[in-house]
């Protein structure tokens, strides 16, 4: 695994890696304020789930440094709305917020706050660990994964939770395959995944969304592996636009469809993924130059139901068949 880290914190300063630029430039950009910060979280300069709350808690901190302790705790509610407002889907962007927020704790310092992001960060590292062998054993020899956008390093830290199964398995010289969907319109699947596994040394074979169920016709998935922005109180998945099409082509050829859920993704405050607010973008991302003047539909996120999730990949282990009861019981 050799993906560059989509986040750093070197010297005081947020470092962002600048994933709109790739696979073709690796640039980093300086966040020296909150706009910045948001800016980069809502064009996906940095995105996917753990990542852009890993930024923002660092942001978040940063956003306090000089300020003067009579005005600290209004500024940290105010600036600490603004950064959960960035984006609506992903849950670890309000709970890493809101875990800066009750770490500062009516206290006016900035030290406090840097600590917690970077506990946060650490604890990403080894809940990514703790997914890639919970979820290892799945990838058999000659196995061949269907994923899709990116659940990699690049949106996480490290290993990926998707992809954490993929590189330990690797690593410990399974042979085995990875299809990489597209994944419309912003191409994480193409830009992403396709580049980080294939940097890895991982088998990876780049296709059209549109053209999956045709591997799926051929028999020539074995299994599909996902990540995911939340999984809510009933076990709905809520993802990428596209992974309910995964989902439903898996029950249609029997074929098992797995997700890699952090602790830090399951929200258990939200009853069933209809609650759950999806980021609608902007027509621009759909048509690029050829706009016509019809409306578009562009949500960024879909709902699997629980129902169709054969088992979720934790860092405490698989959970067969989420249910309410089931979830309750493993987070708790
Ligand atoms: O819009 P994005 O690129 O932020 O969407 C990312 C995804 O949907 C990922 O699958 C999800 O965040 C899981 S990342 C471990």
């Amino acid at each position: 695994m050799n993906a560059p880290a989509a986040v750093r914190w070197e010297n005081d300063r947020l470092l962002l890696l600048d994933q709109r630029a790739l696979p073709g430039e690796m640039i980093y950009l300086s966040i020296d304020s909150l706009d910045a910060a948001i800016d980069a979280i809502r064009t996906l300069a940095v995105r996917g789930a753990p990542a852009i709350g890993i930024a923002a808690a660092y942001a978040l901190a940063c956003s306090m440094r000089d300020v003067e302790g009579g005005k600290f705790a209004d500024t940290l509610a105010a600036n600490a709305t603004r950064l959960r407002d960035a984006r609506p889907t992903a849950v670890n962007l309000a709970w890493a917020v809101d875990r800066l927020v009750s770490a500062a704790n009516g206290t006016a310092d900035y030290a406090v706050l840097v600590s917690e992001a970077a506990r946060i960060h650490a604890e990403d590292r080894r809940i990514c660990r703790a997914i890639g062998e919970s979820g290892r054993h799945l990838i058999t020899p000659g196995c061949r994964i269907l994923t899709h956008c990116n659940a990699g390093a690049l949106a996480v830290s490290e290993l990926g939770t998707a992809t954490a199964p993929m590189y330990l398995s690797h690593e410990a010289g399974v042979p085995f395959s990875v299809y990489a969907d597209e994944t419309r319109p912003l191409l994480q699947g193409a830009r992403l995944t396709a580049w980080e596994l294939s940097r890895a040394g991982i088998d990876v074979t780049l296709l059209c969304d549109n053209a999956a169920a045709s591997l799926f016709a051929a028999g020539r998935i074995d299994l599909v592996l996902v990540g995911t922005d939340r999984v809510t109180a009933n076990g709905d998945v809520v993802n990428k636009i596209g992974t309910l099409n995964l989902a439903v082509l898996c029950r249609h050829y029997g074929v098992p469809f797995y997700v890699a859920c952090p602790s830090s993704t399951f929200d258990a405050g939200t009853a069933t993924g209809s609650d759950v607010m999806i980021e609608q973008r902007a027509p621009i991302e759909v048509t690029g130059p050829n706009a016509t003047g019809a409306a578009v539909y562009n949500p960024a996120f879909d709902v699997t139901p629980a129902g169709l999730v054969s088992a979720l990949i934790t860092d405490r282990g698989m959970l067969p068949s989420p249910d309410r009861e089931k979830l309750a019981e493993h987070f708790s």
